[in-house]
């Protein structure tokens, strides 16, 4: 197969994954054929201009519709080893599915997985930076091989060579992908795909009795015809739905152990976390409502991470485009007033976080019917008055209502820091997450947040990190703190 039938190839691959159509479909409107995915799947070539072509079309079809990615707060985090053969391109299917099942995925890629597919596909679909490079050394300095195992819930390697598991059965550790395997604690996930006749060579068989002692879970390979003209048997990579039963089979299993054993990675076991989040509506008639750009987020990110702490947790949401996180109980409400007796019914809390973009104002009183235009009247005028303040009213609870840390944010456009610390101080909050919102920043809405973390002892100021992130590092804030204030003195 030449270079740049493997290049597009890769390309199409991610591009069918990104916009669901299927190959002959995609074949006919690029270039009236619709064998021509088929073709290139078996190793067939491609001329330049053809090519040109197929990438034209493809730029075309995605000026004309951006791709949205579906807005879901990850609920696990999956490892991808993805290793070189022709079906390395399923995972970028592999990958699209795992995130509408609201888990997150982080991909590595061997060397010979690079030429089948493109670290750029692969990034696009994970919307995460693909790791390549062993020695790295700003990778080594941020985010090692240790942290890329440690930050997962599920390591899964796809597929996986005869070369890959040799090396894995060997305890081999000279690239990124090995080293990994060899550092992980991890359950792993094996999806072998190779030529029938290495899969059945003494030396596989070998390896894979190995890596089965070891404790590692086995999907595929399946039995069927393989890209080379004539060749069929046992090792092809297994179908992606059937990849995704096995990998949720497993995050389950894993989640399940972690909450039996309880220990020093769940440190808010037995206790309750409440979180507010989302934006609220204010309604105006029963067709209209004052809202605001709260992408609920940052409120469900911290969600996942309390539970993943251990905790019991209860999101008190506003509408917001967001599946529910598992393992959470999500409250549901509308309005400001609806959200502080949701969040009233829920105290006892231990920690409370209140993420929500609360409506200021409400329209004083809203109307039953919607509001007709009147001909030669004008704008009809609305009458606003102020909603509770959820954050202020919880801090001031008495009697042991109180959650014994309760965290506010500050979304500002302007004097950040200045205004988070006479926030702090003025709803009673012992600390405030303290972020610019201004359009620029891109932070409502978007998947990144850049916050300062302001106590009574002093500022601290985040780098510009994802939300998954900020949320991870809050928490652990957060879980230490009240270790802390809960130890026996
Ligand atoms: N908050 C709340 N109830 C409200 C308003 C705000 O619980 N009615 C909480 C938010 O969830 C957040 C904090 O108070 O944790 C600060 O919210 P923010 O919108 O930054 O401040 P406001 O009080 O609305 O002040 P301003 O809009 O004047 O900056």
């Amino acid at each position: 197969m030449s270079e740049t039938a493997r290049e597009l190839l890769g390309e199409i691959e991610a591009f069918l994954a990104q916009f669901l159509v299927t190959p002959s479909k995609f074949g006919v409107a690029a270039v009236n054929d619709g064998h021509l995915v088929a073709k290139l799947r078996k190793g067939g070539s491609v001329t330049l201009k053809t090519a040109d072509r197929v990438r034209a079309y493809m730029a075309s079809e995605r000026s004309k519709q951006p791709a949205a990615p579906r807005q879901v707060a990850p609920s696990h985090r999956v490892l991808l080893i993805i290793g070189g053969g022709i079906a390395a391109y399923k995972c970028l299917d592999l990958i699209r599915r795992l995130r509408e099942h609201a888990i997150a995925v982080r991909a590595v890629m061997t060397k010979a997985a690079q030429q089948f597919v493109t670290p750029l596909s692969v990034g696009a679909l994970t919307s995460e930076r693909v790791f390549t490079e062993l020695f790295d050394l700003d990778d080594e300095r941020e985010i090692g091989h240790i942290r890329l195992s440690r930050e997962a819930d599920l390591i899964v390697v796809a597929p996986a060579t005869a070369d890959l598991l040799a090396k894995m059965a060997g305890g081999h550790a000279d690239d990124l992908a090995s080293c990994v395997l060899m550092a992980t604690d991890k359950p792993v996930l094996v999806a072998p795909a190779m030529n029938p006749r290495m899969w059945l060579h003494p030396a596989t068989r070998r390896n894979v009795t190995q890596l089965e002692a070891d404790g590692m879970a086995f999907a595929g390979p399946n039995i069927g015809e393989m890209a080379e003209r004539g060749e069929a048997g046992p090792g092809r990579l297994a179908e992606v739905p059937e990849l995704i039963e096995a990998i949720t089979k497993m995050l389950a299993l894993s989640s399940q152990a972690l909450a039996k054993n309880g220990g020093e990675n769940r440190p808010l076991i037995g206790r309750h976390v409440l979180v507010t989040s989302g934006p609220t509506h204010e309604p105006i008639d029963p067709v209209r409502y004052i809202a605001n750009r709260s992408s609920g987020k940052q409120g469900a990110a911290i969600a996942v991470e309390a539970a993943a702490l251990g905790a019991r947790v209860t999101l008190v949401s506003g509408p917001t485009q967001l599946a529910e996180p598992p393992g959470v109980e999500v409250v549901h409400i509308e309005s400001a007033r609806e959200m502080l007796e949701a969040v009233r019914r829920a105290l006892p809390a231990d920690i409370a976080i209140f993420a929500a973009a609360v409506a200021d104002w409400r329209v004083a009183s809203r109307s039953d019917e919607k509001i007709k235009k009147a001909a030669g009247q004008g704008a009809p005028r609305l009458e606003l008055v102020e909603n509770p303040d959820i954050l202020k009213t919880i801090a001031a609870e008495k009697g042991g209502r109180r959650p014994k840390l309760v965290i506010g944010f500050a979304a500002e456009t302007q004097n950040v820091i200045e205004f988070a610390k006479k926030k702090r101080r003025a709803k009673g909050a012992d600390w405030i997450v303290a972020n610019d919102v201004s359009p620029e920043t891109g932070i409502m809405g978007g998947d990144r947040n850049a916050v300062h973390v302001i106590s009574e002892h002093g500022v601290e100021s985040w780098p510009d990190l994802d939300k998954a992130e900020v949320a991870r590092r809050l928490m652990a804030r957060a879980a230490k703190y009240f270790a802390e204030l809960t130890a026996p003195a």
